[in-house]
């Protein structure tokens, strides 16, 4: 199995860059992020509660994620591999994803860590914002909570994997498709 984690700060790709791989390498995408904006278009009580933290730019409780990822792994048990995208997001979110995985006799292949400044991050959410609808990049108070929620609890999680031997950090500024070409070759490595 391959199982990926792309990870970076809010705007740095992650979404763009999974797109491209589950198309090339036949993977599940499992975005935290998406399936939370799935819960709140459903209005669920699970949404209901999300919501409010989405839109002020803070983090959910991991027991709420950890549990969605969960149930994903369960209903796609013949998948060649998933890709995640914004989780792990804490170091519990990682460990938990760790034990989720070996109850399945599988494991993370390795962490691809998109690279982007902070001025770069703003300006394309705030552009994203214009049509994307989400409350999240309208405001540019928000993206800069959201990007200090990842300085301090989502920055870690590389030192974890980094201690796994499995962490590698590419720039994450460039065409989308130059930066696509640059993951699939670290990808390859983790293929091994
Ligand atoms: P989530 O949906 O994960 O948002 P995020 O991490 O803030 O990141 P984005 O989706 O905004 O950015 P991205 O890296 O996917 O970039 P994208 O490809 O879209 O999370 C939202 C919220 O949900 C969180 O704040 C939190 O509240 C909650 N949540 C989610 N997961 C959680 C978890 N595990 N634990 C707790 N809470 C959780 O690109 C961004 C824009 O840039 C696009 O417009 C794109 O077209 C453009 N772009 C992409 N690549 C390039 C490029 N190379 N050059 C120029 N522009 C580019
Ligand atoms: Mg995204």
């Amino acid at each position: 199995m391959l199982n990926l984690v792309l990870f970076g700060p809010p705007g740095a790709g992650k979404g763009t860059q999974s797109k491209k791989l589950i198309e090339k390498y036949d993977l599940i995408h499992l975005s935290t992020g998406d399936l939370l904006r799935g819960e709140i278009a459903q209005g669920t009580e699970l949404g209901l509660e999300a919501k409010k933290l989405m839109d002020d730019g803070k983090l959910v409780p991991d027991a709420v994620v950890i549990g969605m990822i969960s149930n994903k792994l369960d209903a796609n048990k013949d998948a060649k591999g998933f890709i995640f995208d914004g989780f792990p997001r804490t170091v519990a979110q990682a460990e938990a994803l760790d034990q989720l995985l070996e109850s399945k006799e599988s494991a993370i292949s390795g962490m691809i860590a998109l690279e982007v400044g902070d001025d770069e991050l703003e300006r394309r959410l705030l552009e994203r914002g214009k049509e994307s609808g989400r409350p999240d990049d309208a405001n540019p108070e928000v993206i800069r909570k959201r990007i200090k929620e990842y300085n301090d609890k989502t920055a870690p999680v590389a030192g974890f994997y980094q201690q796994q031997h499995k962490f590698t950090s590419i720039n994450g500024v460039g065409s989308v498709n130059e930066i696509f070409a640059e993951i699939v070759d670290v990808n390859e490595s983790y293929k091994k």
